[in-house]
């Protein structure tokens, strides 16, 4: 079986090693990949927004299935095209990605549904900022409507503060075009991600996880894009996971469906669990990036291709995912400088002794020039580690950080807080 994946980060480095696990082992083209996909496949140097050479070289090379990783191209209508040439995709439609798309479609859909929120108020210019901000209780959340790869979230800490970042965003000062802002009650409490695989309304739940997405120890310091996962997310229950699906998801993915919009794929849901229950705080229509790294590992062998086929089908009938008791560790290691201007190009040195049976690295942003691992992006290398319980997953994982050479910055409290 040839299986295209897309994507060249963490995610996907983590997607082709899961994949990899299935015998018969299909054989993988990534585009564009990185240097650790290199092992796993043939890496493909095309821009994943370039839709037509995607779609292109999908079709002469005969692949059975495309499995994507990244929002953007799916937001852009890969799936679609893909699916009008008859070439199976694991991933949703452009309309049914909207859901990420747009910050105002999916808090919309959530309120039209009664899934637990926070409250939230639209804005644009022309409107009295300084009343929709005030008229939060506390310093509300600054989010753009549309894709920012994680920059377009803004948490300050005053009023005056989130007017300033309103007026940043609107002006395009933030290197983000939007025409609207959405303003959100910012809620407190620990945060889960929750990733379903998607298919006719049906949704399957896979191991959860925690992400860590502010730069520093403790949670200071910048938002980002994640700075590490772990899975199981002790603070989850069942009885959450319980509420989360019947009163977010089913009801999300119906409307979906009556919209026209049915959606397949990954869908992921991070709630912040509140002292009055979960509440919805974002959706992605696509596996998590550190969560993937952290999650997919605790899959049985071969599973992962067999939920990608059948998402792309449209038929999970069910589908009962067995997991790995074992928990997972993932510490990302990102450039000095992000999340606001990465370094490139630093040399990489990797010592001996990092890779067995429980550790492993999953390359993000890193490239070979001249022949010399170096820095290509802000989350560079993303370590692994899996353990008898959570401290062991922890301590394998942090062992391994202390085997890379190169500066890179990191959280040391992934999986304690
Ligand atoms: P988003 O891009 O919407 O996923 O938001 C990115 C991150 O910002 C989330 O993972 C949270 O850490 C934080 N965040 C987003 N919305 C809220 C909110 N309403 N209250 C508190 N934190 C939030
Ligand atoms: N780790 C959060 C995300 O993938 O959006």
């Amino acid at each position: 079986m040839r299986v295209m994946v897309i994507g060249g980060g963490g995610r996907e480095s983590a997607i082709c090693r899961a994949l990899a696990t299935a015998r018969p082992q299909p054989s993988l083209l990534i585009v564009p990949g990185n240097p650790g996909t290199a092992a796993l496949g043939t890496n493909i140097a095309l821009r994943t927004g370039d839709l037509d050479a995607v779609v292109g070289l999908a079709a002469r090379d005969k692949v059975d299935l495309v499995v994507v990783g990244p929002e953007q191209p799916l937001v852009a209508g890969l799936a679609d095209h893909l699916r009008a040439l008859g070439i199976r995709c694991c991933g949703p439609s452009a309309r049914a990605a909207q859901l990420e798309g747009s910050k105002i479609f999916a808090r919309e859909l959530a309120q039209r549904v009664d899934a637990p929120s926070p409250t939230f108020r639209v804005v644009a210019a022309g409107d009295d900022i300084a009343a929709a901000v005030r008229a939060f209780a506390t310093p509300p959340v600054v989010k753009a409507d549309v894709l920012a790869a994680g920059k377009g979230v803004l948490l300050p800490d005053d009023f005056a503060g989130c007017e300033r970042a309103v007026v940043a965003l609107l002006d395009g000062r933030l290197g983000i075009r939007t025409t609207r802002v959405v303003l959100e009650e910012r809620l407190r409490g620990v945060e889960a991600s929750l990733i379903y695989a998607c298919a006719g309304g049906e949704a399957v739940l896979l191991p959860h996880a925690r992400d860590h997405k502010r730069l520093g120890d403790g949670d200071q310091g910048p938002n980002t894009g994640g700075m590490g996962a772990i899975s199981p997310n002790p603070a989850m229950s069942a009885t959450v996971a319980h509420e989360v699906r019947c009163r977010i998801v089913e009801p999300m993915l119906a409307a979906m469906v009556d919209l026209g919009s049915p959606f397949a794929g990954f869908l992921f849901v991070g709630v912040m669990l509140t002292a009055e229950g979960p509440r919805l705080l974002e959706i992605n229509v696509r596996l998590g990036d550190p969560e993937a790294e952290a999650i997919l590992p605790r899959l049985k062998p071969g599973v992962f291709l067999e939920l990608c086929e059948r998402i792309a089908t449209g038929r999970l009938d069910g589908m009962r995912l067995e997991e790995d008791s074992r928990p997972v560790c993932a510490v990302v290691l990102a450039a000095p400088g992000y999340p606001e201007a990465p370094h490139a190009d630093l040399p990489l040195t990797i010592d001996a002794g990092m890779e067995h049976a429980d550790r492993w690295v999953d390359h993000a942003g890193t490239k070979v020039a001249n022949g010399r691992l170096v820095t290509a992006g802000g989350r560079v290398l993303v370590i692994v580690g899996r353990g008898a319980d959570l401290a062991r997953a922890r301590e394998t994982a942090y062992e391994g950080v202390e085997l890379v050479r190169g500066g890179l910055q990191y959280r040391h409290d992934i999986g304690r807080i």
